[in-house]
């Protein structure tokens, strides 16, 4: 039997951070030998907000790297960049005739770029969806990981490739958001406001680039304070973080001395925070210099990127031939 088709796209527009690990990497690393996996780096849809294209190359071998060096093997998943793919801007061009203005206006991404860029309200911002109906439809995936502000966007492909069969004939299949339940972890911000995220809060966000000096400034800086008073409290969010920190990096040991020392009103939040920025230094820092070797390494680079193409040419353009004969576009 052959393997469920699935895929997934990553925005080159900053530095990837142990949210994206733990929320995303980590787990399309879990599916590669279960799944036929496409993933990729969606430059144009960089593109629609980062016009700067010196910097998007950068970030596009960044996050090439750093996949690779989170642990997603070449030569079992398709690891692409989109622009590699012109037979996607094919078939976001016929989706773009099943796609209504009213409908793309409405999108809630849509609204919040516009208020965001004011300036550059672009064509590729309104179509953005459709693009991304693209990626996805060319490979016939049917699971899509991604997190919940993705799944408006998940819907509109629905939508798009419904209309398309309706049309045309059934050829596409209609794709749906891939949920990890339980196990889809949330890493909040040092701070405890928020989302560790690419563009904000850069000082209690760890990124997978950070050297161990600013990794172990970053921990040594977390909110923490004065300790719990009674047995047994609860702990408040950014404790909570901490701790959800220590169990993804630490010793089970670790976590269950710090646990007791919790609930015993006897923690140490500075030694808690010692032990953690040690366990986080040896946890980022084989990714860091694993994604840095490849990243400087331009030939191992280029050939990972170009069999990554490879493979999603061979899949795009046979979805593209059914397509073209389906819309009788095969003269
Ligand atoms: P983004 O960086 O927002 O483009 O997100 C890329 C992927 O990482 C998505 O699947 C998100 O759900 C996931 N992700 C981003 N930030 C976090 C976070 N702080 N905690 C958990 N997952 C995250
Ligand atoms: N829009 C997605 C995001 O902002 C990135 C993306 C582009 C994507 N094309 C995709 C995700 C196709 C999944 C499938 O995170």
């Amino acid at each position: 039997m052959s393997k469920e088709v699935v895929l997934s796209g990553i925005r080159p527009t900053g530095f990837l951070h142990l949210g994206n690990y733990f929320g995303a990497m980590r787990n399309y690393v879990r599916m590669q030998d279960e799944y036929n996996c496409y993933f990729f780096v969606a430059n144009w849809h960089a593109l629609t907000t980062h016009p700067d294209t010196r910097e998007l190359q950068n970030s596009v071998h960044r996050v090439i790297a750093e996949n690779v060096a989170c642990g997603l093997d070449p030569d079992k998943v398709a690891l692409y960049v989109q622009s590699d793919v012109p037979e996607i801007a094919e078939l976001y061009l016929y989706l773009n005739t099943m796609a209504y203005k009213g409908e793309l206006e409405k999108t809630t991404t849509f609204k919040d770029k516009v208020r965001q860029q004011p300036e550059n309200v672009n064509a590729g911002l309104l179509t953005y969806p459709v693009l991304m109906a693209a990626d996805i439809l060319i490979h016939r995936a049917l699971k899509v990981p991604v997190g919940k502000d993705q799944e408006q966007h998940l819907e509109m492909a629905r939508n798009f490739a419904e209309r398309f069969n309706h049309r045309y004939g059934d050829i596409l299949p209609s794709p749906q958001a891939f949920n990890f339940g339980n196990e889809l972890v949330k890493i909040m911000s040092l701070d405890g406001n928020g989302k560790m995220s690419k563009s904000e809060n850069q000082m209690n966000t760890l990124f997978l680039a950070d050297n161990d000096d600013l990794i172990r400034k970053k921990i040594m800086k977390a909110k923490t304070d004065s300790g719990p008073t009674e047995a047994n409290s609860v702990k408040p969010d950014y404790i909570e973080n901490i701790f959800t920190l220590l169990k993804l990096v630490s010793n089970e040991s670790v976590l269950q001395k710090f646990e007791a020392d919790f609930n015993g009103c006897s923690i140490r939040y500075g030694d808690l925070k010692k032990q953690l920025a040690e366990d986080m230094v040896n946890f980022i820092r084989p990714i860091r210099e694993k994604a840095a070797d490849i990243q400087n390494n331009k030939p191992l680079l280029s050939k990972i990127i170009h069999q990554g193409a490879e493979k999603a040419r061979a899949s795009a353009s046979a979805t593209l031939t059914e397509v073209r004969k389906a819309m009788r576009l095969n003269y």
